[in-house]
């Protein structure tokens, strides 16, 4: 394949052909960052559940290399599928899996198996249940030999949950050195719980705790992650953020699944979220409300991005504490199956790093999009555009570009100027179009994909996202807009809300303008540079 077939992104990893989701044992070792994840080998929609595999240097340029874990059975007898998990490197090699010294890698993840069947194990699993086995792998990631001897190494949830064995999923794993034991976080996906065990070799599992449920409780809960982060940039002051997928249930305005976050501490057997990062186990409770930033709705989670498009995000393993870096699937299980792509079938997000900051004396995770910018970006111009009535073309930009815009917001509102932003991936007429911009009254940033190209596979899915950002202590406002060639990323303010979406224009869709409704803005600061492929 070419990688420059129609909405083929340009610099978001996606397979040269084939369906995927989400992302699984993001690993960081030797100089080299690992990306397994959900893969058909054999199509373009889900089905064979493998373990697809990349690799990159620096998080911008991907390798696709050979099937990690291939469905057992593939194509015509599949016995047993590998879900979501992820992956550690041993290095005390606790597992015992080593050899001559060498640290093995260890994949935890959930096997599914179609069919009820007795295992080589001799343990004998049911019909659809869903259990959790490891392998592992003694070249550096290459290739994987599962535990057959004793998988599944966690067979059936705990009493009293015993019944949920078609739900239990997606083995969080990690180090933590305090108790030096490793401890996984499980989902009981319809209960919307989460289970923590440790293990001293990752072989024996103890159930240390359960969380949840709290706040969005929609569908199921699955893909969850827990990682420590220091608050503001000060190690000394480490607080612990649990992400959890839901799908459905994902954020306000969307349809379909999205992520929700909480930040607490850990002590090595239970996750305590703070106060205020938790609305009441029940709606009763008028408690607290959420601390992040919530606009008027029932449903006052803490959403790590407000787009449609950002699900079961994974956090490195092998990085330092203070380079927490997370990927995501840039795609939707209401309508991740019918988007107009091919040969593949889904994209990862921008890497994320994120961090903890205090911001309006609240408690968010910031994130900041990650890749070698340098290497594959012109160094933008910032240029004044000293005010915008109306419209203010800017012509054809291109269908990858990183589009930075800062304006005073106080002085725009004043002006009666009710909404500023900018169209991308616009056809020459301006009746294909994307909109990315501010709403001042209501504090909003948001995206409107309603006539953003090819709409019609999905009846919801032309639609415009809003989230709540606050204006920096300046009154500014900073739009940072990454569009490439079916989407668009917007990171608000300091990286503290972001929105991910889909489009999928025309290809001649590469003009752009600044719009002000209502009144004028002034004084804008503009950047717009060129991304080049990472694929040439
Ligand atoms: C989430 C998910 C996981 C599961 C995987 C199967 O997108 O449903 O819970 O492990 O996909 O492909």
């Amino acid at each position: 394949v070419s990688y420059t077939e129609l909405y083929r992104p340009q610099y978001h990893y996606t397979p040269a052909r084939n369906w995927i989701n989400d992302p699984n044992g993001l690993v960081y070792a030797d100089g080299t960052y690992h990306m397994y994840y959900q893969y058909n080998p054999g199509g373009d929609t889900w089905g064979a559940m493998s373990w697809g595999h990349a690799s990159s240097k620096d998080l911008t340029h991907w390798k696709e290399q050979p099937v990690a874990l291939l469905a057992r059975g593939y194509p015509d007898n599949i016995t047993e599928m590998f879900f979501s998990g992820s992956v550690v490197i041993d290095q005390n090699n606790t597992s015992g899996f080593g050899n001559k010294g060498d640290a093995p890698w260890v994949a935890m993840y959930t096997s599914y198996y179609p069919l009820q069947q007795v295992l080589p194990s001799g343990k004998q699993v049911r019909d659809q249940q869903q259990a959790q086995s490891i392998a592992y792998s003694l070249d550096h990631g290459a290739t994987w030999t599962t535990y057959d001897e004793h998988n599944p190494i966690i067979l059936d949830p705990p009493a009293p949950y015993q019944d949920q064995y078609l739900d239990f999923r997606d083995p969080n794993i990690f180090w933590y050195q305090p108790i030096k034991k490793w401890v996984a976080v499980i989902s009981l996906a319809k209960l919307h719980k989460l289970l923590i065990y440790t293990s001293p070799n990752l072989r024996q599992w103890s159930l240390e705790s359960e969380f949840g449920p709290f706040n969005a409780v929609g569908g199921v809960w699955e893909c969850p992650n827990l990682f420590p982060l220091p608050l503001d940039g000060d190690e000394s002051k480490v607080k612990w953020v649990a992400i959890v997928g839901l799908n459905p249930g994902g954020p306000p305005g969307t349809v379909g699944s999205g992520i929700q976050y909480f930040v607490g501490d850990f002590n090595g057997s239970t996750f305590t979220p703070d106060l205020n990062s938790i609305h009441g186990g029940d709606k009763d409770s008028e408690r607290t409300r959420s601390f992040a930033n919530s606009p008027a709705t029932d449903d006052n989670a803490n959403w790590l991005d407000w787009g449609p498009d950002f699900y079961a995000a994974q956090a490195y393993n092998g990085l330092p504490q203070d380079q927490r870096t997370i990927i995501s699937w840039m795609n939707n299980w209401q309508y991740g199956a019918t988007i107009p792509t091919s040969p593949w079938r889904s994209a990862m997000s921008i890497p994320r790093q994120l961090s903890l900051k205090t911001i309006d004396q609240k408690i968010a995770v910031v994130q900041e999009p990650k890749e070698s910018w340098k290497a594959i970006t012109e160094a933008g111009n910032v240029s004044t555009v000293p005010s915008v009535t109306g419209v203010h073309r800017l012509g054809e930009i291109g269908k990858a570009v990183d589009i930075q815009l800062t304006f005073p917001s106080r002085e725009a509102a004043t002006n009666g100027s009710s909404e500023f932003g900018i169209i991308v991936r616009a056809s020459e007429d301006f009746s294909q179009q994307t909109r990315v911009g501010y709403d001042f009254a209501t504090q909003q940033v948001f995206i409107n994909r309603t006539i953003s190209g090819d709409v019609s596979f999905d009846s919801t899915f032309a639609s415009a996202y809003y989230a709540p950002l606050s204006p920096a202590t300046d009154n500014t406002v900073t739009l940072h807009i990454f569009v490439d060639w079916s989407s668009v990323e917007v990171f608000g303010g300091q990286g503290q809300t972001t929105i991910t979406t889909q489009i999928f224009p025309s290809d001649n869709a590469t003009y752009a303008q600044l719009f002000s409704t209502g009144g004028s803005t002034n004084n804008v600061q503009l950047s717009i540079s060129k991304v080049r492929s990472t694929w040439t």
